[in-house]
């Protein structure tokens, strides 16, 4: 059993402690924002904020995670009022939007700790996106980071 909070409630995971937390969102929990990309931890589309970092949920077993506080897509604002959400839309980035969630809670997570990243900082983000969105999505890096 894992204790944590998902998106400001607090659940109890009673499964296999080895079991990734995407797995977990996904099939127990039903919150399927954060997608099953590569399972390695290469492409990024799993990501979550879990206690204020950005994570690839397919890496991490739910035994990590006691006491967690762990934010998805679905719960990072309502109404898609998030800045990042709305620098998305702006910007216009969307294409397949496999990648979308994924992408969104790692700048969120990049902007509340770096509000001007660097182009290090963008570059080290670890995800991908395989539609060839990239250049809308660094445009709305920088809006969202105005
Ligand atoms: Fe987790 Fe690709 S599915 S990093």
């Amino acid at each position: 059993m894992a204790s944590m909070t998902v998106n400001g409630q607090a659940l109890q995971y009673r499964l296999d402690p080895q079991t990734p937390l995407l797995w977990a969102l996904r099939e127990a929990s039903n919150l399927t924002g954060a997608k099953h990309g590569c399972d390695d931890g290469g492409c990024g589309a799993c990501t979550v904020i879990v206690d204020g970092r950005a994570e690839r949920s397919c890496q991490l077993p739910l035994s990590a995670l006691e006491g967690a506080s762990v934010i998805t897509i679905e719960g990072l604002s309502e109404n898609r009022s998030h800045p990042v959400q709305q620098a998305w839309l702006a910007e216009q980035v969307t294409q397949c939007g496999f990648c979308e969630p994924g992408f969104i809670m790692a700048i969120a997570a990049l902007l509340q700790a770096s509000p001007r990243p660097s182009a290090e900082q963008v570059a080290a983000l670890p995800n991908r996106c395989a539609c060839g969105a990239q250049l809308r999505i660094l445009r709305a890096i920088a809006r969202a980071g105005k």
